[in-house]
């Protein structure tokens, strides 16, 4: 082999290898340490229902601040401090995003929104400041787990840690009716789910050749202000133990799977007997299911229902003797301990496990990821699993 073939070689698996990027994520700490007001958990379930097609629940506290005329500024699934954020720019101007596989569209505030900007505190986006910025002025509203927002659709090159996209379709939201810690969402679920029409973040990187292979997957992390992070194009084998399990994609909207079952090691208490539906969403919280398998699920592991918070607490001094939950998917079992599970609000301990009226299928989010590292492949339309290593 004479030497420029050695060098076309090494130039080309270097070039390859540069294609699957890690692109960092963070933990926010809680801007508010305080135990959840009850509202807001409401208010948290009823933007779950809207995002997976549930009429939301009527608000009925009088008490609550939000009839008193103030707004409510605060979200529970900022208090959850269990979402994972990253940096990118959108025509050159910086946004925290929540990386959501639960969603397909990308949106970062308008400077019309002032909800937005003065009660949350969030970056906008500035039309005048960007030369790449393109828009038809097309409306749009979408309902997120955080809430619902509406703005109009456009277009502008997006830099994701060393990758540019170019003219990424995004929304620009001016009404919220939710504040959050991240100031958008770059949706990672499939194309029929995105409500501005636009081609998901993703789909871009691909026709573009930014990535590798048509894989991302997540190693979140709990416990720190690190929060782990999204490798783009592919897998790294580093940061899970063994082998990937992989399970099909059954409706390529959401990342949609069969669940075999849920069970309560060592109690006998088995869920989802005979496989059910789940979905795999990094933007959500906790794992959210049908009601009666949740009363059931948080029976077994012994936490109490409280009707305050409409939350399953237990004792924190408990947590290092409760039962580790197993989930059954593709004939393997993945396991969540109660150190995971549990979510520590200063000496108020609930369970990651909640329902949701009405719910049929599960929502399995990031309870279940900060444990078990997630590929998602989305040419071959199957989601790997496997047990997330301890490293950083
Ligand atoms: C947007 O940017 C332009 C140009 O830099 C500036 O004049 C304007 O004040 C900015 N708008 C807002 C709302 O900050
Ligand atoms: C927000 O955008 C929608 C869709 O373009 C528009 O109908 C509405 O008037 C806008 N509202 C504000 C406050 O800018
Ligand atoms: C894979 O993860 C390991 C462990 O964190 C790290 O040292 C390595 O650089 C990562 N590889 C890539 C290609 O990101
Ligand atoms: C729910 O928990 C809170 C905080 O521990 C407590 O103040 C409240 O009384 C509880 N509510 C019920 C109905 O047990």
């Amino acid at each position: 082999m004479n030497l420029r073939v050695i060098i076309l070689l090494l130039s080309l698996v270097v070039f390859v290898a540069g294609k699957v990027h890690r692109f960092r994520l963070q933990r926010r700490s809680h801007r508010h340490h305080k135990v959840p007001q009850a509202h807001q958990h409401l208010q948290f379930r009823n933007a779950l229902r809207r995002k997976y097609g549930f009429t939301p629940l009527r608000i009925k506290t009088s008490q609550s601040r939000a009839s008193k005329g103030e707004v409510v500024s605060e979200n529970l699934i900022d208090a959850y401090n269990t979402n994972f954020f990253g940096e990118v720019s959108v025509g050159g101007q910086p946004f925290t995003m929540l990386f959501d596989t639960g969603s397909s569209d990308f949106w970062v505030p308008s400077s019309h929104c002032q909800v937005c900007i003065t009660k949350c505190g969030n970056r906008f986006f500035n039309e005048s400041k960007s030369k790449t910025f393109h828009t038809k002025r097309v409306p749009f509203s979408i309902q997120y787990g955080s809430g619902a927002v509406q703005g109009i659709v456009g277009s502008d090159d997006v830099g994701l840690g060393d990758l540019k996209i170019r003219q990424q379709g995004l929304g620009l939201v001016n009404i919220t009716d939710s504040c959050d810690a991240f100031d958008g969402i770059g949706g990672m679920g499939f194309p029929p789910l995105s409500e501005t029409r636009s081609k998901p973040l993703f789909q871009q990187m691909i026709d573009q050749k930014l990535v590798e292979q048509p894989i991302f997957s997540f190693h979140l992390k709990s416990g720190s202000s690190d929060g782990g992070s999204m490798i783009l194009g592919g897998s790294n084998s580093s940061l899970y133990y063994g082998y990937l399990t992989y399970t099909n994609v059954i409706e390529a909207t959401y990342w949609t799977f069969k669940m075999d079952f849920i069970e309560v090691h060592g109690k006998g208490l088995r869920g989802c007997v005979g496989g059910c539906k789940a979905i795999m969403d990094t933007g959500t919280s906790l794992i959210v299911g049908p009601a009666l398998d949740i009363l059931l699920l948080n029976n077994a592991i012994g936490a109490r229902h409280n009707s305050t918070y409409d939350l399953y607490i237990v004792d924190c001094s408990s947590i290092p003797k409760l039962p580790t939950i197993v989930l059954g998917i593709a004939n393997k079992k993945f396991y969540i301990t109660p150190q995971t599970y549990v979510i520590v609000f200063e000496d108020m301990c609930f369970t990651g496990f909640n329902d949701l009226r009405g719910l049929t299928f599960w929502i399995i989010g990031d309870v279940f990821i900060r444990e078990n590292y997630v590929e998602f492949d989305w040419a071959r339309k199957r989601i790997g699993i496997a047990r997330a290593a301890e490293v950083d």
